[in-house]
């Protein structure tokens, strides 16, 4: 069925409207000096806050309804990008981001699609997000993707964090290829759009449990999309460390240095998450790592990477690597 393309600029135009907003508030708010102090103790100069649009949106339940909903169908469509929220009961609309730091969220197209918002001290939750709209989707779209893109003329490599934070203060410190996926797992979107932009990908997620699962599941989102030509690592941070308070506490020279001697290839990471637990030197260790590995193999184009792999994973088992193949159609367990 074909259907014309809806017309969302309306849409983008409030958007863009709302950030010039918190930006100017990081001026004009009574709450300004602190919030400025704030984003300078967390080592963000003005420079990089305008580079990234950082703004304020201060205290009161009405401020961008008042600016910006200036007729009925204005104030629809700020409900449709979530920067208006209706009470259920009551039906009253009110702003939904109040007093945080604002992290406008642009498509790759530089249109402002969406926000992130921060407390400025230890409420909950610490972030809140624009809700999925008709021009924010989440599964696709990477934090500073954009900006990195405008900063650099030739990419050759895309870091691919957690956080908003970990983005901006990478930047800060002259490491400006950094993206965050946001809040949500690496999607095969995701994947899909980053290759075709550069042809590695580090991933470097924070240290702690969180972060080694979203680090398996970018990898899983990464196998499909691993061409011949393309390269992934992953890379881990001590315990309670993210990239952000890792590259303040030791600087951008060292956090490259460490990219460079720590991140794991894709097939060490694997074979290390696989192994885990398994004795090979045992035959129902070995039989037990073939039927793991086989869904995460089959999960791969075809080319070189995957003969490669293969033979990886006929080495620690023994089995001849044409009979892997054969068994690699078959088998659908999922490691958990
Ligand atoms: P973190 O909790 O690791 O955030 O969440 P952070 O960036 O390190 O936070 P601070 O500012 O340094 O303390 C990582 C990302 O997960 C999403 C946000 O995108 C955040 O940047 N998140 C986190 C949320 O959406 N909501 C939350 O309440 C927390
Ligand atoms: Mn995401
Ligand atoms: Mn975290
Ligand atoms: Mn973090
Ligand atoms: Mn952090």
């Amino acid at each position: 069925r074909q259907s014309r393309r809806p017309d969302y600029s309306e849409l983008y135009e409030l958007m863009t409207r709302a950030s010039d907003y918190y930006q100017e508030q990081l001026k004009a708010a009574p709450d300004a000096p602190q919030v400025i102090n704030y984003l300078k103790q967390r080592g963000l100069d003005g420079q990089t806050c305008k580079q990234f649009g950082i703004g304020f949106a201060p205290r009161g339940w009405d401020n961008l309804q008042n600016l910006l909903a200036t007729s009925d169908e204005k104030e629809e469509q700020l409900i449709k990008t979530g920067m208006l929220v209706e009470n259920e009961e009551s039906k009253k609309r009110y702003d939904r981001f109040r007093d945080r730091v604002m992290f406008p969220i642009r498509d790759s197209r530089g249109r402002i699609i969406a926000f992130g918002g921060r407390v400025l001290g230890d409420a909950k939750p610490k972030y809140l997000n624009s809700p999925e709209s008709p021009i924010f989707h989440k599964g696709r779209e990477l934090y500073g993707l954009y900006e990195a893109k405008k900063n650099n003329r030739s990419l050759d490599r895309i870091l691919v964090v957690e956080g908003y934070m970990d983005v901006v203060a990478l930047s800060q410190l002259g490491i400006s290829n950094a993206v965050a996926t946001l809040g949500t797992a690496t999607t095969l979107e995701h994947m899909q759009r980053l290759f075709k932009t550069v042809p590695e990908v580090v991933f470097c997620f924070d240290g702690d449990d969180a972060g080694r699962r979203a680090a398996w599941r970018a990898l899983e989102s990464t196998l499909p999309n691993m061409q011949d030509g393309r390269q992934a690592r992953f890379l881990f941070l001590p315990q309670g460390e993210d990239p952000d308070s890792m590259v303040r506490q030791e600087g951008s020279e060292q956090f490259l240095q460490r990219i460079r001697d720590q991140a794991l290839s894709l097939d060490t990471f694997l074979f290390k998450e696989l192994e885990d637990g398994l004795d090979l030197h045992t035959m129902d260790g070995r039989a037990r790592l073939t039927k793991l590995a086989q869904p995460y193999l089959s999960k791969l184009p075809d080319g070189i990477f995957r003969q490669l792999l293969l033979q990886k994973l006929s080495e620690l088992t023994g089995l001849d690597s044409s009979r892997l193949e054969a068994h690699l159609s078959t088998d659908t367990e999922q490691k958990t």
